[in-house]
């Protein structure tokens, strides 16, 4: 399976604190926003990630990220020009994603919680379908909004409804078989010019090959949208690393675990951070 992460939004609600740089390249906490997103990927068994950037931005995140091979993985790059839509993700990543299944996953999307790289792993071997994710929010409007019936079934997905049908948002992860390419070339523009990602998975939903599996209560997906949310994400980061001493998307670590990566690969690691990131690295090293 290959991964795709879309990373060219513009950031601007975060202005100015992202006119310098992409806002997915801001810190949560104690590491670049990317690395979130990334190590979801990764923990999904997925080695092969494609970056979508605008055009000011594409040099910074290969400047951070090289071509992944430090972490067992392989990083490429492309551009978008405009943001023209979520869904454009399939169009631009055609030749990338050839004849695979692929999983999207939005660079300021990130999770966190009990089970969820198990849950991935099963998700990732999934054929003929697509795979979304469903969260009880307060404000649903501002989201893609699934609706379901009362076995539990998935009947509808509105873009930003007005009128919620439920209080179940769509993050921003997507898991789909080979044919979303062919699909996403049938989308038209939507009222405000994008290809939209729930147009998509609309077309699953209609030939009944739509999962939507619910991320429950103790589960965390948080948002970056705005400066008190990335704010929020930093402290929620901060919080969980303090009171269980490990790290959350820890790119090294998670390349070890999933043994993309040697022990001794791991140990020259830690040495490129001469501060507390380097000691708890050296720390995995040693406990495993
Ligand atoms: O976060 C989950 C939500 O993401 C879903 O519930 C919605 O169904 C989906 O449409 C999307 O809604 P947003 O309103 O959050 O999308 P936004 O336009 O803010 O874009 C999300 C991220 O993707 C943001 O970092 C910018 C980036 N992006 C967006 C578009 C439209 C791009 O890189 N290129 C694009 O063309």
């Amino acid at each position: 399976m290959k991964g795709i992460i879309l990373a060219a939004g513009s950031g601007t609600r975060l202005y100015p604190a992202s006119l310098p740089i992409s806002k997915i390249l801001l810190p949560v906490y104690d590491k670049p926003m990317i690395y979130y997103p990334i190590t979801t990927l990764m923990l999904a068994g997925i080695k092969d990630i494609l970056i979508i950037s605008n055009p000011y931005d594409i040099d910074n995140f290969k400047k951070v990220l090289g071509d992944g091979s430090q972490l067992g993985i392989k990083f490429s790059y492309a551009i978008q020009n405009v943001p023209k839509g979520i869904a454009e993700s399939f169009l631009i990543g055609e030749d990338f994603i050839q004849n695979e299944p692929v999983s999207l996953i939005l660079g300021d999307n990130i999770f966190h919680g009990f089970g969820f790289s198990s849950m991935l792993r099963m998700i990732s071997l999934r054929k003929n379908c697509a795979t979304v994710f469903g969260y009880r929010v307060k404000d649903p409007e501002r989201f893609g909004v699934v609706e379901f019936d009362e076995k539990g079934n998935a009947v509808s997905i509105e873009e930003k409804p007005k009128n919620p049908k439920s209080d179940f948002a769509l993050t921003g992860l997507y898991f789909y078989d080979n044919d979303v390419v062919k699909y996403a070339k049938t989308l038209k523009p939507s009222n405000r010019g994008e290809l939209e990602i729930t147009d998509l998975n609309k077309i699953y939903l209609e030939k009944n090959k739509l999962k939507v599996e619910i991320l429950g209560r103790g589960f965390a997906w948080l948002d970056t949208g705005t400066t008190e949310s990335l704010l929020q994400a930093s402290n929620f980061v901060n919080n969980m690393e303090v009171n269980t001493g490990m790290k959350i998307a820890c790119v090294e670590e998670v390349a070890y675990r999933m043994r993309y990566i040697s022990k001794e690969h791991l140990a020259s690691l830690a040495n490129k951070y001469n501060n507390a990131y380097g000691e708890y690295i050296k720390r995995i090293v040693k406990r495993n």
